[in-house]
């Protein structure tokens, strides 16, 4: 069975990715704080920003994965705040590198030895991760520094059969846009696609899923964004 490993699908578009592939037939293992509310979703509670998360979920993470054959690794959850250069909290942005960066790289150390051929290892990115906008210092850092850590697995694992890519979404209906964006300044945001509408999670889980099925992607930054307009 094929089985996918994903952080943060409890909301937004790691549960939208989580409910794609669960219809596509894998098994699906989440690894979040609160649960995703799928049926059939096996939950592994953890707080990635804990530098003793992988520790704590080792065993539990790996027992999960029995019988699977192949397995897609989706390192979709993040932390994004409003902070700048003049004014960021260290610890803040330690965090945020702990939960975006360290707990992805941890968990590949993790579950490279149970991920055969035909295996993944994808990263949810951001439009962030190629630009900077004023306001989101941290989470600009760090998902630029996702797209190096995507090009290192891809160097690092060549001749494994494994894959991996960035998939970087544009502005999603998602809770984490929603806080982040005033609710009177969203329409304006929708209008910054040239579809002129936000992305709905469900069409970045099937991009993901598309990823996860097609190893010739491997080592590609894949923009998922409508066609952002630049202004
Ligand atoms: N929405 C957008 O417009 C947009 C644009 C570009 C990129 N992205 C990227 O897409 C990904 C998903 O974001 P989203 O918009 O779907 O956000 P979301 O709805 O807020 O979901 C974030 C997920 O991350 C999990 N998470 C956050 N902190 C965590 C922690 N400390 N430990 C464990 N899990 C944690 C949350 O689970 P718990 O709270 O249950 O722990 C939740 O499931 C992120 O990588 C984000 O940067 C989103």
């Amino acid at each position: 069975m094929q089985c996918l490993v994903i952080t943060g699908a409890s909301s937004g578009i790691g549960l939208a990715t989580a409910n794609t592939f669960q219809q596509a037939g894998w098994r699906v293992i989440n690894i979040s704080r609160s649960a995703c509310p799928l049926k059939g979703v096996v939950n592994v509670t953890a707080d990635l920003a804990d530098p003793t998360m992988v520790a704590k979920i080792s065993a539990l993470l790996l027992d999960s994965l029995q019988g699977c054959t192949a397995l897609s690794l989706i390192h979709n959850a993040a932390r994004l705040d409003h902070d700048t250069v003049q004014a960021v909290d260290p610890e803040a942005l330690r965090q945020t590198y702990e939960i975006n960066l360290i707990a992805p790289a941890a968990l590949n150390r993790l579950l490279l030895p149970a991920m055969s051929e035909g295996s993944s290892i994808l990263y949810v990115g951001s439009t962030l991760g190629e630009k900077a906008v004023p306001g989101s210092f941290s989470y600009v850092t760090s998902k630029h520094a996702s797209i190096g850590m995507m090009r290192a697995t891809c160097q690092d694992l060549a001749g494994s059969g494994i894959h991996t890519a960035c998939i970087n979404p544009g502005f999603t209906d998602t809770e984490m846009l929603r806080d982040h964006i005033p609710a009177d300044v969203m329409p304006e945001i929708a209008q910054m696609s040239a579809f002129g509408r936000l992305i709905d999670p469900t069409e970045i889980g099937a991009t993901l899923l598309f990823a996860a099925q097609n190893p010739v992607l491997n080592g590609s930054v894949l923009n998922a964004n409508l066609g952002q307009i630049e202004r």
